[in-house]
């Protein structure tokens, strides 16, 4: 065997590791119903970012609160994925 065929294979194993290792993805998903459409359309024109800023409109301590023990808030969209 050649040395770049074992690096090959060494490099796809631990792919496969990695693969294997990573989390099942949990966290829940952001809703496609009407409240939430707006935002899908949103992170297509302008990003993420532009559309996180609307979420602790109603995403707050008075009105849909959080889970008490909900990690850090910044970034919604980076744990909160969107329905494909
Ligand atoms: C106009 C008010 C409003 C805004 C703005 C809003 N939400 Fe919501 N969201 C709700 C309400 C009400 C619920 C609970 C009922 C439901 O599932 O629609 C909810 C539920 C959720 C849930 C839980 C879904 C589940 O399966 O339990 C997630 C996650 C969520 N929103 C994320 C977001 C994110 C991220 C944003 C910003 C992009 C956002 N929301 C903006 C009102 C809002
Ligand atoms: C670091 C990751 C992370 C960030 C950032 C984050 N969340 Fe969460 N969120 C979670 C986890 C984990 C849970 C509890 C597990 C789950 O979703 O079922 C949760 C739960 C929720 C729930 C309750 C879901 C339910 O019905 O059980 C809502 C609503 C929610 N988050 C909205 C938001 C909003 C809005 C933001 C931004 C202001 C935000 N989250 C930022 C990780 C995160």
């Amino acid at each position: 065997m050649k040395k770049r065929d074992i690096a090959l294979i060494i490099g796809g194993i631990a792919i496969v590791l990695f693969l294997l290792a990573a989390p099942e993805e949990t966290t829940k998903k952001v809703p496609t119903d009407t409240t939430h459409q707006k935002y899908y359309d949103l992170v297509k024109q302008e990003g993420k970012k532009a559309a996180e800023k609307f979420c602790e409109d109603c995403h707050n301590d008075e009105q849909v609160t959080f889970p008490p023990d909900h990690p850090p808030k910044a970034r919604c969209l980076f744990c909160h994925k969107l329905e494909q």
